[in-house]
């Protein structure tokens, strides 16, 4: 049979207009207002210099129903009588530009894009100013890849400031870690960035817009899966008093702070309501109190699941009424696109609720510039494609795996390794030669293309390598044969841990432990190995290597979460190798010992019960055995902290007209409302830590100060981070950090009615091992 002739004219037309159409699609940017077209070129809603809420008013007064519901999905179609181009909302940008959503193909010239580690690793570098920059980078790269032709949107569904409660969340990795204050000044640094406002903020010219940030998953929603509970039905039982100091202030500095111009409400209900139907979350609070400007939209499929899946819906289009109407803007999925037209009908919904919502999403959409006619010639429009993996953003992903890697463990200080081009190493792991792995979830393609052994390969000639287990969950690991390579080279490294068939979106994990047979592989091979062996740790959620800490014959543990794309690989192979370059990073969570798993995962009090044995969350409230401390990590170098001054050590916060409460046994408390802004200013405490890098090696190295309460009873932290900044010091050399504490806002906790109250008595401002008293009166 020979090759079937094409002569049918039909189809070559339909050919050459595919390819015309592939050419436009691949190098045309969407935008509207195109001045090029007379016809729609002169409405009121395409000129840029009336304000933005005339120019929506303008535009949605020109639309008819059909139209506006076509508009209240991710995928908003064009609309060609006015001139207005097709909208994709769904784009992810978490620590990249990132292959998922709907809005970006890598189809055309830009091929990659710098792939940063993933969240949980940066965070632990307790950098803002370094978030700061990857957000300014992954903004910079998105306008790129959108003036390549190669976006459909510029809203980026990032960052996600759940907190990480239980360390079985499969998305915990995504997160920067568990405390309240470092997720929240992480959302504000990488809303900031990717915005294209200046880090101290405050500089958004005209709400104009880089790209679009997006604030998720409001609220707490960090479980996905576990036992019968799932995320799309799972109603979270969450106290006011853990509401108000744990969940939501991350949300809130992201909106008040960052200025973010969207947020996400999340799958899950709340107390019996689902997010994206709740009223007084995203109208009175996220709207009223906190003035989010900008568009609310629902995580996929969460308005169909209220009918399909929770039963809060009696009919598909009380979904619609109850989402429109609670304050969300748009729909990621399409049950608004099927059924608000009905809704109207039914009278559940009047035309004003589509308008509101069409003018939060009509308004970002201008702010992006994209009702400017052709972005290319305007702000940002300049930003090529060469601006995408540059040498620039590829070493700032160096420079945050190598900042963000934490050393666990050193004895007699094996690391760094010297004389390693003369070395033989062994290195044993499923993924050690697993490029993907790198990257963790939402990831996209990376600029290079490498693994941690070809790193390690740069660095040492004799390497023998050996994967170790059949797959990450290790159901069988070829122990004797690793062992006989172990015990032949000078050194071994063992790449162990997780990958994402193991936590991810929908995965939560079942243990806390090494999966499968990695800790037998890993402890026959420390007892076989000539020297104490390396344990390289991935994995984004906290596995508990209580075996690994007490054998030793294990020298190091480092941990190096999902640490990103090529630079990964030369972070790690420095850190291990060369002795000029450190571990830096301190971690964002406490690890939990593997008895943790007997918690329901689904219980979200915070604070420990002690009458009933539950231990609480986060290191703020647990108070059970941990692996690790929160802010745990070691260097090559040795620094020591002191209180070189503290401007006070007393507080008097007394008002005769508030009474003081007692409740529950706690401690004499005040609510801090109490206190107008210059009490709060007056209370100010300047705390000067003093540091010295006692070692022989040069560092940069970050310093946190933490408040406790004497007190422990259950409602009161154990304690809480209240300031990080990192130093650089040369070896020898001693610094000042100065932190000003604000104690209306860190000597604060909720009460149980969701109030912020200060308690009274004796508190200890911490720093590594030395503290200093404070007395509070109230
Ligand atoms: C690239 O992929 C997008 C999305 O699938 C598609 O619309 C477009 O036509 C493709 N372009 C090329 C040049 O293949
Ligand atoms: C403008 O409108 C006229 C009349 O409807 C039409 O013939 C012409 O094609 C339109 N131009 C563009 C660029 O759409
Ligand atoms: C745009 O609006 C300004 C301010 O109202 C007005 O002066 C100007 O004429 C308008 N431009 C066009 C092209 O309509
Ligand atoms: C989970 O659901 C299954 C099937 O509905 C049921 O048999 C099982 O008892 C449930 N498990 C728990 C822990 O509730
Ligand atoms: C590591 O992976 C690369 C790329 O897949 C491959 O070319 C190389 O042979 C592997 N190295 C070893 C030692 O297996
Ligand atoms: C790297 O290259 C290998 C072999 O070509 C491929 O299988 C792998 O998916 C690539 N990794 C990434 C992260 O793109
Ligand atoms: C282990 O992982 C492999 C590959 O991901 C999978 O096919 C296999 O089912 C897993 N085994 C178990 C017991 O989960
Ligand atoms: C490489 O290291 C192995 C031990 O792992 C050793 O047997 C071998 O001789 C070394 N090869 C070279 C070229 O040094
Ligand atoms: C660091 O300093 C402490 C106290 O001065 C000392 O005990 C310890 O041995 C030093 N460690 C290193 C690694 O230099
Ligand atoms: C303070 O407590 C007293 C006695 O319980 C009560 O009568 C009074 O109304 C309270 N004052 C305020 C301001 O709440």
């Amino acid at each position: 049979m020979g090759h079937p002739i094409i002569t049918n004219s039909k189809f070559i037309v339909t050919f050459i207009s595919v390819l015309l159409f592939l050419r436009t699609e691949s190098t045309e940017p969407p935008f509207s207002c195109d001045s090029s077209n007379s016809n729609t070129s002169s409405f009121p809603f395409c000129n840029n210099s009336l304000p933005t809420s005339q120019r929506v008013n303008d535009l949605v007064s020109r639309l008819t129903v059909d139209e506006k519901i076509l508009q209240l999905v991710n995928g908003a179609p064009e609309i060609p009588r006015l001139g207005i181009s097709a909208y994709e909302w769904w784009s992810e940008g978490l620590h990249g530009v990132s292959r998922h959503g709907k809005g970006t193909f890598f189809n055309g010239t830009i091929k990659a894009a710098t792939q940063f580690p993933q969240i949980i690793l940066t965070a632990s570098t307790f950098d803002e100013n370094l978030w700061y920059r990857i957000a300014q980078a992954i903004g910079k790269e998105t306008r790129a890849v959108y003036n390549a032709g190669q976006l459909k949107g510029m809203t980026l569904w990032a960052p996600n400031i759940n907190i990480f409660r239980d360390p079985r969340w499969g998305r915990g990795q995504e997160t920067p870690g568990e405390d309240p204050m470092v997720v929240g000044k992480y959302g504000v640094a990488y809303v900031r960035g990717l915005q294209g406002d200046s880090f101290e903020g405050g500089k958004l010219k005209d709400g104009h817009l880089q790209t679009s940030a997006c604030c998720k998953h409001f609220i707490a929603q960090d479980m996905d899966t576990w036992n019968n509970f799932s995320r799309y039905t799972f109603d979270a039982h969450v106290l006011k008093q853990d509401l108000a100091d744990s969940y939501e202030p991350s949300f809130k500095n992201c909106v008040e702070q960052g200025k973010v111009s969207s947020v996400m409400c999340a799958y899950n209900l709340v107390n019996g309501i689902p997010n994206c139907a709740n009223f007084d979350l995203l109208t009175t609070t996220a709207r009223g109190k906190w003035g989010l400007q900008g568009y609310i939209v629902s995580d996929c499929d969460a308005v169909a699941i209220m009918y399909t899946h929770q039963g809060y819906a009696k009919e598909p289009e009380d979904a619609v009424a109850a989402t429109l109407r609670a304050g969300m803007d748009v729909n990621c999925g399409s049950h608004l696109k099927k059924y608000t037209k009905s809704a109207l009908e039914k009278q559940k919904i009047q035309e004003s609720d589509i308008d509101r919502a069409l003018h939060n999403l009509f308004s970002v959409r201008m702010r992006l510039g994209l009702f400017n006619g052709d972005p290319r010639k305007l702000e940002y429009g300049d930003i090529s494609a060469a601006e995408v993996c540059s040498q620039e953003h590829r070493a700032l992903a160096l420079e945050a795996a190598r900042n963000g890697i934490v050393l666990l463990k050193n004895s007699d200080r094996l690391l760094p390794l010297s004389k390693m081009k003369t070395t033989s190493l062994a290195v044993i792991g499923p993924k050690a030669n697993d490029s993907e792995v790198l990257l963790g979830n939402y990831e996209g393609y990376p600029c290079k293309n490498v693994t941690l052994l070809q790193g390690l390969q740069g660095y040492v000639e004799n390497i023998t390598y050996h994967p170790g287990c059949d797959f990450t969950n290790c159901t069988y690991a070829a122990i004797d044969e690793a062992v006989v390579i172990a015990k032949k080279a000078d050194y071994v490294v063992l790449v162990m841990g997780l990958d994402q068939t193991l936590e991810r979106e929908k995965l939560d994990r079942t243990e806390l432990g090494l999966p499968g047979m990695q800790e037998r592989l890993v402890t026959a091979i420390a007892e076989a190995a000539s020297k104490p062996v390396i344990v390289v740790l991935m994995c984004g959620g906290p596995v508990d290597v209580t075996f690994a800490k007490d054998n030793q014959n294990i020298g190091d543990i480092l941990w190096v979460g999902y640490p990103g794309e090529g630079g990964a690989a030369t972070a790690l192979a420095e850190i291990i190798s060369v002795n000029t370059i450190q571990v830096k990073g301190e971690i964002t969570g406490h690890l939990d010992p593997k008895e943790f798993n007997k918690i329901p995962m689904n219980d979200m009090r915070m604070r420990p019960v002690s009458t009933n044995g539950y231990p609480g969350r986060t290191y703020r409230f647990y108070n059970g055995p941990k692996v690790f401390e929160f802010g745990y990590g070691l260097s090559y170098t040795n620094y020591s902290y002191s209180f070189a001054s503290v401007s006070k050590n007393q507080l008097h916060f007394k008002n005769p007209k508030v009474n003081k409460s007692t409740e529950h046994g706690s401690v004499l408390n005040i609510a801090v409302s109490n206190f107008g802004l210059e009490v709060c200013n007056n209370a100010m405490i300047t705390v000067k830590v003093a540091v010295k890098n006692g070692g022989e090696m040069a560092g940069k190295h970050p310093v946190l100060l933490f408040l406790r309460h004497s007190n422990t009873v259950d409602e009161v932290p154990r304690k809480t981070l209240i300031g990080f900044k990192s130093v650089n010091l040369e070896a020898g050399a001693n610094t000042h950090v100065t932190f000003d504490v604000k104690p209306c806002e860190h000597f604060t906790r909720a009460n149980r009615d969701g109030i912020l109250v200060i308690d009274e008595g004796k508190y200890f401002f911490l720093v590594g091992d030395e503290e200093y008293p404070v007395t509070v009166f109230v």
